[in-house]
């Protein structure tokens, strides 16, 4: 390609609404444009750095024996209706009527479409199978953002496993697991696989895998220790026993004029530091309204209620449905003595005893509660969030928090798909048993634009060789000189020979617009041509990594650079 030719349209000031970095330098830098909220085209060098991508993932899903299929962005309404999801999914779920009036969604996941299919399979002896397709998904996401890491329309390798029984599916997770690491590392990030909820999926094991990163909208608990890591929607650490006194030998009710929040009580007089109050939520589960108890310094990770209660609908209740139950406001609200509600307590606030927490009338507060003898818990959960610092699980190490972009996830998924659309198959046997699933995907752009949260510096993008839309430029700084013009395109020639991605900059412009050009775009490796070189016969090599530079004789720049691309690509 010709640089001249070529539509690169790089900008010269950041775009103003873009915060994190691959937002701001994929815009700048020419690789994707905006349509609109959360839906983006990928111009020409971004489409190169997709595919290339894309290529690796194919590669590495056909080496644990995966085949490739290509099944409809469009389904009848009628198949999610059947696995259940067509009401679970909410609004990510792009619904609409066809002429006739059917309902009809875009796909955002394709667990039904594949066990459909999957139904077509008879016998134990046609399993294992794992099947997968690189493909449009659509998710009407409430807050896109961040550029290519959160979209409304992306691209997916998705996968899924259908295997006979337990060990099976095992096994096929683990060969994902393999196939994601060896597709992170060659694609040039880092990633960490860690422990995840299984969601709304219905599933059992849920790994996902993290590219440490500000830009992310995880969070994840790692133990540099023992290489514990899970996002904190799972994650729990080890808290340490608390030896508490024995308090009263029954609640005492004292008054707490204005005091509504843990803060407030643990300021007032008489009251308690955060650590020794019982904090009182209330939730409306699947309709039903409960009671949440956490300790007062810990915070509440909705994911794990949902996956502790296994309820599909979870919010906050009103203020009017919390007087309606209570007959409080949510600043003095508590468990002791009520009845005919649903109580859920996290595993800190167990055998604790004098502890202090609302009356369940405002303005007043309890002490003294023994948590045994004074609430009556039906079930015991870990709900809270964990906290930078707290002892790992596994070793009592400290555990980091810190912020990461979810690139891939790879989950168990059971027969839930396979008994709602009849992949059934006859057992050793003779008897009919469901299919057990598991599924799995990368996002291809969100990965596209977590290697440029990786891969950069103050010039801009910095693509690993693997992925890089050319692999060298060479920057001719004189094009109206036909000695310099003619060596250029004879590197060129000989670059594209040897099966190098080469892009010639044969534009008229200062040299330094083509170096920052060059730099901007991230472009490995530069090979400057220029008059005064050449003069001596020689060119400069660069590498756009740390900058490096070497003269090198014009006769052998071409298998130079070639070899340094190479070597990089291996
Ligand atoms: N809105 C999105 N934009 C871009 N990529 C996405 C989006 N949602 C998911 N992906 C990609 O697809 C992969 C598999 O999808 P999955 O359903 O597991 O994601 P998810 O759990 O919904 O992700 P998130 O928690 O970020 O919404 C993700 O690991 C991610 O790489
Ligand atoms: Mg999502
Ligand atoms: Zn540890």
């Amino acid at each position: 390609m010709r640089w001249s030719t070529a539509f690169i349209p790089t900008l010269r000031d950041d775009p103003a609404d873009a915060e994190a970095v691959s937002h701001r330098l994929l815009v700048r830098a020419g690789f994707a444009r905006q349509l609109t909220a959360g839906i983006y085209s990928l111009l020409p060098l971004g489409f190169r750095v997709a595919q290339k991508v894309t290529a690796i993932v194919r590669e590495e899903m056909e080496r644990i024996g995966a085949q490739e299929f290509r099944l409809p962005a469009l389904h009848p309404g009628e198949i999610w209706k059947r696995s259940g999801r067509w009401e679970v999914m909410g609004d990510e779920l792009f619904r609409f009527r066809d002429r006739r009036g059917a309902d009809v969604c875009l796909g955002m996941t394709h667990e039904e479409i594949f066990a459909s299919l999957a139904s077509e399979i008879r016998s134990y002896r046609e399993l294992p199978q794992i099947w997968f397709q690189i493909q449009t998904k659509f998710r009407d996401e409430p807050r896109p953002k961040a550029g290519l890491l959160r979209v409304r329309e992306f691209t997916m390798k998705d996968s899924y496993s259908f295997d006979l029984d337990l060990p099976g599916l095992d096994f096929s997770f683990q060969k994902h697991f393999e196939a994601y690491r060896r597709i992170f590392s060659r694609v040039g990030l880092d990633a960490l696989a860690v422990e995840a909820s299984s969601g709304a999926m219905g599933g059992s094991e849920s790994v996902e895998f993290m590219q440490r990163s500000d830009a992310g909208e995880d969070r994840i608990a790692s133990c540099a220790a023992c290489g514990y890591a899970a996002n904190v929607e799972k994650a729990s650490s080890a808290l340490a026993p608390v030896e508490d006194a024995a308090g009263p030998a029954a609640p005492d009710r004292f008054a707490t004029p204005g005091v509504r929040t843990i803060e407030d009580l643990a300021r007032f007089a008489g009251g308690a530091p955060a650590e020794r109050q019982i904090k009182t939520l209330v939730y409306v589960l699947d309709g039903a309204t409960a009671l949440v108890m956490l300790r007062g310094d810990h915070a509440l990770v909705e994911q794990k209620l949902r996956d502790g209660t296994g309820a599909r609908d979870v919010r906050p209740a009103r203020p009017e449905e919390i007087r309606a139950a209570l007959g409080a406001s949510a600043g003095s609200l508590g468990a002791v003595g009520v009845a005919g509600l649903r109580v859920l307590a996290d595993l800190a606030l167990e055998g604790r005893r004098d502890m202090t927490t609302g009356a369940n009338q405002d303005d007043f507060h309890l002490r003294g509660v023994d948590v045994a003898r004074d609430l009556r818990v039906d079930a015991w959960l870990d709900l809270r969030e964990v906290a930078a610092g707290e002892p790992c699980p596994m070793c009592e190490g400290p555990l980091e928090v810190g912020k990461a972009i979810e690139i891939g996830h790879i989950f168990k998924l059971g027969t839930r798909y396979s008994e709602a659309l009849g992949a059934i198959v006859q057992d050793e046997q003779g008897q009919s048993v469901p299919i057990i699933m598991g599924s799995y995907g990368i996002g291809i752009e969100r990965t596209v634009a977590a290697i440029v949260e990786r891969c950069h510096d103050d010039k801009g993008i910095v693509w690993p060789v693997r992925v890089a839309p050319y692999e060298v430029v060479i920057t001719v700084l004189n094009p109206k000189d036909v000695t310099t013009s003619e060596a250029g395109a004879q590197l060129y020639d000989a670059l594209r020979a040897a099966g190098i991605d080469v892009i010639l900059d044969d534009r008229d412009e200062r040299p330094g617009v083509k170096f920052k050009d060059a730099e901007l775009v991230g472009i490995p490796y530069r090979i400057t041509v220029g008059p005064k070189g050449l003069a001596q016969k020689q060119v400069e090599l660069v590498r756009r990594r740390d900058g490096r530079s070497q003269n090198v004789d014009l006769q052998r720049a071409a298998e130079i650079a070639a070899e340094s691309v190479l070597e990089d690509r291996s």
